[in-house]
């Protein structure tokens, strides 16, 4: 089937002066997609609210353990009907199971049935589960249960006892065949991973992505687009993000432990797929609590050294969860923007630090990284990041794919940092001092691994140039086991790492 519409009007709205065809047919099925993209899906929304809600925690995997809608509104101090609705569209998507339940276990007895948001009677039902702790409930709208900087808060108050003002389930005297008790619901495998403490982590990323940070920003790519150098976040809040999340600690600590989460994904893959051991040193830099440094130690016993670089306040908070249980870990305060501090080291990793930062800075800290690393032909930097497809040609893209074109979006809104394709990557390193040398996918990661070689030549320049790292910094003036350590490498000898207490703290 095609329909038409007529052309010209199309986009007048926009002053744009374009030449079009009077009348255009379209393919229902190209309307019918295109339809469904501009849609899009209330999945982050659902799976948002369902966790700050707090379902998962208050279920299991197990169908023993299923709960109704109506008790778990009681629980969690929400809207029950409004609850239902939800658990339904989220057992759609395959978090939950939804099972009939049978008949005498739903009618609401005696006194009043379903009272939880009904309007008759008051009282309890004997036996009927949806009258159960219904004292505890209340029939505000959406949002009465609060989760509020990690703890279940009630929001609003509302009637509590049955007689509030819900219309669509209420019991009279002869008891009701209650909606929010037919039916109960467990967690599938998949819906397990949104508990709370679950190692995934999935709970926080639901709450980091439904948070108005994220999601109110989204909003703003027009914004973004149209009027330069602003970026969403800034349009919708009025600041930037990290300011923002000083004054919202359930955003902040959303957002740090999803990224904690993905980092623990990612580090076991990462340490696999390039062979570490090649080098004595190596240092994480902007390394977060040092996860990934972790993971590498663990694989790579010839790894003597492990160094993480991180800003005071990321370094005070991995200190205080102690080195991960590994004498060969060390946490190094410092900011990428200046000199790196010592030790010069045979491996830089960083994982998704340029990604924040448009081309100018990033080239500035790879430049620092260079400077960084020890002299010879061993010494490599290895970036973790998304890499972009240089076109979007015809036809489907695949799935991680098009999730990295979407998180450029995020990176847009969010930060003036961006994400890049591999010219772009490869414009950023030669810039900056380096070439590529390969590109890796490692398994059951989601982003590829860039092996990158300094230039021998910008060795030269690096050393002396404005930007020359420990020089500059006065590393050499500095002397000490450093100077002595570049000494030894300077005949050929391998790096030594230093004392765990000889790193200065800038
Ligand atoms: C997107 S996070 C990536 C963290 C980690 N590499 C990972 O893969 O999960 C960027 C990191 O850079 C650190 N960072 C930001 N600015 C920095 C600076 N000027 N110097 C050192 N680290 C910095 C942040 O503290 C943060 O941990």
């Amino acid at each position: 089937m095609v329909y038409s519409y007529p052309g010209p009007h199309i986009g007048s709205r926009t002053g744009a002066v374009v030449r079009r065809r009077a009348v255009r047919t379209v393919p229902a099925d190209k309307a019918a997609a295109l339809e469904t993209l501009i849609r899009g899906s209330w999945a982050p929304n659902a799976i948002y609210s369902l966790c700050r809600l707090g379902v998962p925690d208050a279920l299991t995997d197990d169908p023993r353990d299923a709960a109704t809608a109506a008790d778990l509104a009681a629980r969690l101090h929400c809207n029950a009907p409004c609850l239902l609705r939800l658990l339904r569209l989220c057992a759609a998507y395959g978090l939950l199971v939804e099972v009939p339940r049978p008949q005498n276990t739903v009618r609401g007895g005696g006194g009043g049935g379903c009272g939880i948001h009904g309007s008759g009677g008051g009282g309890r039902g004997a036996k009927g589960d949806c009258a159960a702790d219904v004292s505890q409930s209340t029939t505000t709208d959406n949002g009465a249960a609060e989760r509020s900087e990690g703890t279940l808060m009630q929001a609003a108050a509302g009637d509590i006892n049955g007689s509030g003002n819900g219309s669509d389930n209420g019991g009279g005297g002869g008891g009701c065949v209650c909606r929010e008790a037919a039916t109960s619901f467990h967690l599938t495998e998949t819906g397990l991973m949104l508990q709370e403490e679950h190692p995934s982590q999935m709970n926080w990323l639901a709450l980091m992505l439904g948070l108005p940070g994220h999601y109110v920003s989204r909003g703003y790519l027009y914004d973004n687009v149209k009027e330069v150098g602003r970026m969403g976040f800034e349009a919708a809040f009025g600041t930037d993000w990290y300011s923002y999340v000083g004054r919202h600690p359930l955003e902040a600590a959303a957002f740090d432990q999803a990224m904690t989460a993905t980092s623990a994904a990612a580090a076991g893959p990462v340490a696999a797929a390039y062979d570490f051991s090649r080098h004595a040193t190596v240092m994480d830099v902007g390394g977060g609590q040092g996860m990934l440094m972790a993971a590498i130690l663990h694989r790579h016993p010839g790894v003597r050294m492990g160094f993480v670089m991180e800003l005071p306040s990321v370094v005070a908070g991995a200190r205080r969860m102690g080195q991960r249980g590994l004498e060969r870990l060390q946490y190094v305060e410092g900011d990428f923007f200046q000199p790196f501090p010592p030790p010069r080291v045979d491996c830089i990793v960083m994982r998704l630090v340029l990604h924040d930062w448009p081309d100018a800075q990033a080239a500035a800290v790879l430049r620092h990284a260079r400077a960084a690393l020890a002299p010879g032909p061993g010494s490599r930097l290895v970036v973790v990041e998304a890499v972009l497809p240089e076109a979007v040609g015809p036809g489907a893209v695949e799935a991680a794919t098009l999730q990295q074109l979407e998180f450029d979006m995020g990176m847009m809104v969010m930060t003036t940092g961006r994400e890049r394709s591999l010219s772009e990557w490869e414009a950023l390193f030669a810039a900056s001092g380096f070439r590529l040398e390969a590109l890796m996918q490692p398994d059951c990661a989601k982003l590829p691994l860039m092996v990158v070689r300094p230039e021998p030549e910008a060795e030269v320049e690096a050393a002396g140039g404005e930007e020359g790292g420990r020089e500059a910094a006065g590393g050499e003036e500095a002397g000490g086991e450093e100077a002595g350590g570049e000494e030894a490498e300077a005949e050929g000898e391998p790096p030594q790492p230093p004392a765990p207490d000889s790193v200065p703290v800038p």
